[in-house]
């Protein structure tokens, strides 16, 4: 069986990582895969960047949208992210010519993944976006595919790692806000755009990817109450130790008998629960599903490589040929979101 030929387009933090990983990993994907998985071309913003990495034999696109409509690619994986061009451009080009796509890129998906999953579904490709969510804990699948037969009443956790990691190190070092940010971008974990990490909006985009495919709904960031952790003083964390608790910025979505409840805010946790005890740049997932108990996933959050792995997965599932539904079931079939009032809890 011939070989998959993928196309990258964004050679930063997760970019680099997953071109590095499949070169690494390549006996493994293509034992697990039953063909070859090969990086074929790239592209990114500046061509003269120096990169650690060996691109001898890998072509180099002269933009995303070429990238994304090069017949010589079977899969285009977007890393640039955006919830905008050249992004969304890209994508809708590499699914119209019946490509598969994978990306990481929880803005776009948030904002544009129904249109994206409707092209995905009329011309054939995968949308897979698994490393949006939780960076290297497969939650996406375990809605989409592991939890398909259970009814969900509710999904919440820790989802962005920038945000713990600053929390956990302002609790433990009593260090500014400013300090940890600072440490955060330095090691790969925030946002372009920080303010999208610690103002809550990664948080509400994620939220809302899991709510579409806990509960059959369409995403709607707009229908998520945001508030994030940039107001919050090392002071504020030992108030809330010494009452017993610990402030974690959680997201919550919940299934209420007037639509669906969604919520990003900074929360006083016991210490003694499972969720205090998430650290650093780690995430959890719970979901409360019928008939059983809640299922938790816990794992790096945030990092090239937790991404990348992510990232691997959703490739080597169009190399096998799995071809899922974006959101778990055709688009026409997902309801619209009726948003609850907030209740207070
Ligand atoms: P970086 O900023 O490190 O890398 C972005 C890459 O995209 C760079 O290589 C950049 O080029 C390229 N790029 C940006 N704009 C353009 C453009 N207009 N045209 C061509 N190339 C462009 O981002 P990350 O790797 O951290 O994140 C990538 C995606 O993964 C985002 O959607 C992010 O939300 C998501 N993600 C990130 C995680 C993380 O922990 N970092 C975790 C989970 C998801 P150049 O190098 O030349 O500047
Ligand atoms: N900036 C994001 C975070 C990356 O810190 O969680 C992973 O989605």
């Amino acid at each position: 069986v011939a070989p998959l030929k993928v196309g990258i387009a964004g050679l930063g933090t997760v970019g680099a990582e997953v071109v590095r990983l499949i070169e690494e990993q390549s006996r493994t994907l293509s034992a697990r895969c039953g063909r070859g998985v090969r990086v074929v071309a790239v592209t990114a913003r500046s061509r003269v960047k120096k990169r650690k990495l060996d691109l001898r034999g890998i072509e180099w696109a002269r933009s995303p949208l070429a990238l994304a409509s090069d017949p010589g690619i079977d899969c285009f994986v977007e890393l640039m992210g955006g919830s905008g061009d050249p992004a969304l451009s890209a994508i809708e080009a590499a699914l119209k010519s019946g490509k598969s796509v994978v990306t990481a890129n929880k803005a776009l998906i948030a904002k544009h993944g129904l249109r994206l999953a409707h092209a995905a579904e009329k011309h054939g490709g995968a949308l897979n976006f698994e490393a949006a969510v939780g960076a290297a804990i497969p939650v996406v699948k375990t809605l989409r595919e592991g939890l398909a037969g259970t009814g969900i009443n509710r999904v919440y956790g820790i989802l962005n790692g920038t945000c713990n990691y600053i929390l956990t190190r302002m609790e433990q070092e009593g260090l500014s806000f400013a300090e940890c940010l600072k440490d955060a971008q330095r090691l790969g974990y925030a946002e372009a755009n920080p303010s999208f990490d610690v103002d809550g909006h990664d948080t509400a985009q994620k939220l809302a990817i899991l709510a579409s495919l806990a509960f059959g709904t369409k995403v709607a960031q707009g229908a998520v109450y945001v508030e994030g952790i940039s107001s919050i003083a090392p002071e504020d964390l030992r108030a809330a130790e010494e009452l017993g608790y610990r402030v974690k910025l959680l997201g919550v979505a919940v299934r209420t008998a007037k639509g669906i409840e969604q919520r990003v805010h900074p929360t006083m946790v016991p210490k003694t629960s499972s969720i205090a005890q998430v650290m650093g740049v780690t995430n959890a997932v719970t979901i409360d599903g019928e008939g059983i108990p809640p299922i938790t996933l816990v794992g790096p959050g945030a990092g090239g490589a937790a991404t990348a792995s992510a990232v691997l997965a959703d490739i080597a599932d169009v190399a096998r040929g799995i071809r899922a539904k974006p959101f778990g079931r055709p688009v026409d079939k997902l309801r619209a979101t009726k948003k609850a009032p907030m209740e207070r809890h």
